[in-house]
């Protein structure tokens, strides 16, 4: 039994912060985390971290873009925290060493991205999250705050309507082991296994989501689920909003830049919100303007190779290791993949959720910060903000009267519920089950969204839990048994798939990247609040809440 009084589930940029934050107000902090943690999948972030950071620039037009962005469904108090603390988080970065890119003149970077007012984008070259993410494992080492690596957390232990730690599995030994902690942060990431098509890497599974819905949390606004405008077709691998943020055109098969030249974004073209570039390609393939694949094409070759190499050096290779293209003197062929989830667990602006001792942030929470539409350059920011506020509010108020028995009891629990799985004989192994879900979620929960086709999704994974109940796992060895976890992490997917397709079942308007084939509009005499999934004793319930709306009343969106 480990026991302490912080512990951060979860350790890319958004746990790292919290568990830096933690130990700097003096709580004992530790970190249990399903990979090592420099393998998270912030390491894949690309482009950058937004900042208004220069005189010209202010961190109220920075919120009032988060909140366009957002279509309006984004807690504008929440927004004004991150983007107010925004300039201080990233210079605090730069002062832990963080190699961000330079200007001339020797000062922080910045470009252009998408659905920005102005160019407020740090960036390290395209590798932006690996140099965030190596920054702040290296102020975990320095700081000696212990990390439980390879750590599968399996479900929250909860009693008398409080958390008292989690239960996880030991991945290098099989064992199932308690962590009794006063607050628990999940900081796990999003969801990109539920769909076949996806920028993330396999570790997002949505564990830290379910394990919370099952302990009783609710998860916001699942329905909102970002799909990144350009990412390689054969792979998923993202292809930077910082291309287009440098000058990099989207053409279609007819050569003409559709972004301005078919009306879909006047004024903004190329660097609209993500959302709105995403669905111009896919309208641009439907009616035959697209290349194979579904494709559009991202064209750099007017840059010339020096500044490819500069500033874009990891597409150059993704491009070419990946796709067999070479950006240098081709056009990349690019398709809309999912790439984020704005929705995740319910939480204040202090990561705090409805469950005391429960705390969530980065992409596995919701704020709300991004509404129905995030930003590029916002997750990053996210997550180092909203990290280092849940990690001192964990460690200022953590619980003290945590049971000892309660932990034990559920690391029995679940050491028979793994027993169980492993010993299992028939049913259908993990890996069919998941790529169903996978397959029905990417073809009618994506870009466009009918209510048949949702229905239908739903149907699938309604189905996939209960074929669910006789999972089976070939491997029952107990060293790295990466089938037990696969077969662990699906009931999550499912779980997330759910939540996500009920909750775009329910809301019949079109907001953000949320976009309903039978109602187009955005709706807000009906629909200006966010979507609260619950667990309940017959499958989930939904409720909804308002959105906090400060200053900036909903208009009319264009870009
Ligand atoms: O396109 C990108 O580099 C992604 C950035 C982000 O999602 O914030």
């Amino acid at each position: 039994m480990h026991s302490h009084e912080v512990i951060v589930v979860g350790a890319g940029g958004a746990g790292l912060r919290a568990a830096i934050a933690a130990h700097e107000e003096g709580a004992d902090v530790a970190l249990v985390t399903k990979l090592h943690p420099v393998r998270s999948h912030t390491g894949a972030a690309e482009g950058g971290i937004n900042a208004a950071l220069k005189d010209e620039d202010d961190w109220e037009d920075h919120a009032y873009d988060t909140v366009k962005g957002s279509d309006y469904i984004g807690d504008q108090d929440a927004i004004e925290a991150m983007t107010e603390d925004a300039p201080s988080e990233v210079v605090r970065l730069e002062n832990m060493g963080m190699a961000f890119s330079r200007d001339e003149d020797g000062r922080m970077a910045q470009r252009a991205f998408g659905g920005l007012s102005f160019p407020r984008t740090t960036y390290a070259s395209d590798k932006t999250g690996h140099m965030l993410l190596h920054t702040l494992y290296e102020q975990v080492m320095k700081r000696g705050i212990t990390v439980y690596d390879e750590y599968y957390v399996t479900r929250a232990v909860k009693e008398d309507g409080e958390c008292h730690g989690v239960v996880a599995v030991d991945i290098q030994t099989g064992r199932v082991e308690g962590f009794q902690a006063g607050a628990t942060i999940f900081a796990t990431g999003g969801v990109g296994e539920v769909f076949s098509h996806t920028t993330n890497a396999v570790s997002c599974t949505g564990d830290g989501m379910s394990i919370a819905y099952r302990a009783g949390v609710p998860m916001e606004d699942m329905e909102f689920v970002q799909f990144h405008p350009t990412t390689l077709p054969s792979t998923g691998i993202l292809i930077t909003e910082g291309c287009r943020g440098e000058g990099g055109i989207l053409y279609n098969s007819e050569g003409e830049r559709f972004m301005f030249e078919r009306g879909y974004a006047p004024n903004d073209g190329e660097l609209a919100s993500r959302d709105v570039v995403s669905r111009a390609e896919l309208t641009e393939v439907e009616e035959g303007r697209g290349f194979e694949d579904g494709c559009v094409h991202l064209d750099l070759t007017h840059f010339g190779e020096e500044k490819i190499e500069e500033r874009l050096a990891q597409i150059l290779e993704l491009a070419r290791d990946f796709e067999d293209v070479d950006p240098v003197t081709e056009p990349i062929p690019v398709k809309p993949g999912q790439h984020y989830i704005m929705g995740g667990i319910a939480c204040d602006s202090h990561g705090a959720t409805e469950l005391p001792g429960m705390y969530a942030v980065g992409e596995a929470a919701c704020v709300s910060v991004h509404g129905a539409n995030r930003l590029g350059g916002n997750a990053l920011l996210e997550l180092v903000v909203f990290g280092k506020r849940s990690g001192r509010h964990a460690a200022e108020n953590h619980l003290t009267n945590t049971s000892k028995s309660a932990v034990e009891d559920v690391v029995a629990e679940e050491q028979s519920r793994v027993e169980e799985l492993k010993d299992r004989s028939g049913g259908e192994h993990q890996s069919e089950i998941r790529a169903d879900v996978q397959e029905a979620m990417t073809e009618h929960v994506n870009v466009f969204r009918s209510e048949e086709g949702l229905e239908e999704a739903l149907e699938i994974v309604r189905d996939a839990r209960e074929r669910y109940e006789s999972v089976n796992v070939h491997d029952t060895s107990d060293t790295f048994n990466t089938d037990l976890v696969q077969a662990l992490e699906l009931r999550s997917i499912i779980d997330c798939a759910e939540a996500i397709t009920l909750g775009a079942l329910e809301r019949d308007e079109s907001r953000g990247a949320h976009w309903r084939y039978e109602h187009q509009e955005r709706d807000d005499e009906n629909w200006l609040k966010h979507t609260l999934v619950y667990p309940g004793d017959d499958g989930p319930r939904v409720e909804y809440e308002d959105v906090e709306i400060k200053k900036y009343e909903p208009k009319v969106r264009s870009y």
